[in-house]
């Protein structure tokens, strides 16, 4: 455990892609002083890149994201350990996951989007931020939920190779679909269709996305998962069925750069064809949480989804693994254990 307050704060505010000038690494004084009711002080253990904290990073603006303040610890998804408690229901020595920074030790208010919740025994740290974790209950509710994935169908899923997409379209496996992912690297589409049982994968860095869907999806997509936006968001709805569904995961194309990602081109394809398209949090569906980590403990445990985790070693690595998200050189969940607790159940 480190004696100093270790913290990785932003420095300025990133212009085009993130860069390891604007990171600040800085070693301060312990959190001190009383909580304020609803608050917990916690000794981070483990923390979850999430590619959308590239967005909160960019100025406050009206895109109902937050913006971490500048000379402030990153705002972070994490797994930790309370020290301190003025929270009713969660006590000093309990671990949660919740909206943390990147510190060793930080405080975490007790509502909104930061609420903690307790990781449930017998499942560690790194499972609670990871294998079952935000991003295999996004998929869940994603695909089930925003989506009303139905056997029978067809179903598209982008960042199909990554943690969140990866979960998708095992997912769809289970409920009896058909499914085709779109990925960056044949390695990864080769892992989609040998080792996940996915019917189809296209690279889209070497591949015509369109024309390929328009071959793999002969009766159209029934549903669509998005996790990528701009021009791959485009061929799908050029290939969506009549009455299909695209489920706004995210938007990672358009998040390390300073351009918004351009908007659908023909959305009165939307329209003849009585097509939805939904945003969503995984938030939303926080008290179905342990609905969903029950079920997917089922589903991984009995080999129907498999899971990549890609995990770093270090306080002093944030940043740069954080990074990796924007290349696709991260391999699966990508985590970054910064205490030697990470692998304890209770
Ligand atoms: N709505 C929610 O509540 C919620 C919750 C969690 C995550 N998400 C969203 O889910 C998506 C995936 O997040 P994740 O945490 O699971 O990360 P991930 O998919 O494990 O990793 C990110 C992957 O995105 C791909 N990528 C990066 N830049 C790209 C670009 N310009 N065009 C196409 N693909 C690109 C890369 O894979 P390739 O090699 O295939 O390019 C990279 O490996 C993100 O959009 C995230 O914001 C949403």
């Amino acid at each position: 455990v480190s004696e100093v307050n270790r913290q990785w704060l932003l420095k300025r505010r990133p212009e085009g892609n993130l860069s390891e000038a604007d990171f600040e690494y800085k070693e301060a004084d312990m959190p001190s002083g009383g909580l304020k009711a609803g608050e917990i002080k916690v000794r981070n253990v483990g923390f979850l890149c999430a590619p959308t904290m590239r967005n909160w990073m960019d100025p406050p603006s009206k895109n109902l994201y937050p913006s971490i303040p500048l000379g402030q610890p990153i705002m972070a998804p994490a797994a930790a350990r309370v020290v301190a408690s003025a929270s009713e229901g969660i006590a000093v020595g309990d671990r949660v996951l919740g909206l943390s920074t990147w510190q060793d030790y930080a405080v975490i208010p007790g509502g909104g989007m930061r609420r903690p919740t307790l990781i449930p025994e017998g499942i560690s740290f790194l499972e609670g931020i990871g294998r079952y974790g935000l991003n295999p209950m996004t998929a869940y509710f994603g695909l089930l939920d925003v989506g009303a994935a139905q056997s029978g169908e067809t179903l598209v899923v982008s960042g199909a190779a990554g943690s969140t997409g990866s979960t998708a379209a095992q997912i769809g496996k289970v409920k009896g679909m058909t499914v085709i992912g779109i990925a960056g690297s044949k390695s990864k589409c080769d892992w989609l269709t040998e080792q996940c049982g996915i019917d189809g994968a296209i690279d889209y860095k070497s591949e015509n996305v369109e024309k390929r869907l328009s071959e793999l999806c002969p009766k159209g997509i029934n549903v669509f998962y998005d996790n990528v936006g701009g021009e791959i968001l485009q061929a799908a709805i050029n290939n969506m069925a009549p009455r299909g569904r695209i489920v706004l995961c995210g938007q990672i194309s358009s998040y390390d750069n300073d351009e918004s990602a351009e908007g659908p081109r023909n959305m009165m394809r939307l329209v003849y064809g009585s097509i939805r398209m939904q945003g969503f949090l995984c938030g939303n569906y926080a008290d179905r949480f342990d609905e969903a980590t029950t079920q997917l403990k089922s589903w991984t445990e009995s080999g129907q989804i498999n899971y990549r985790e890609d995990l770093r070693v270090g306080f002093e690595n944030l940043p740069n693994s954080f990074r990796s998200l924007f290349d696709g050189s991260n391999i699966g969940t990508l985590l970054v254990q910064i205490d030697d607790s990470a692998t304890e159940t209770t």
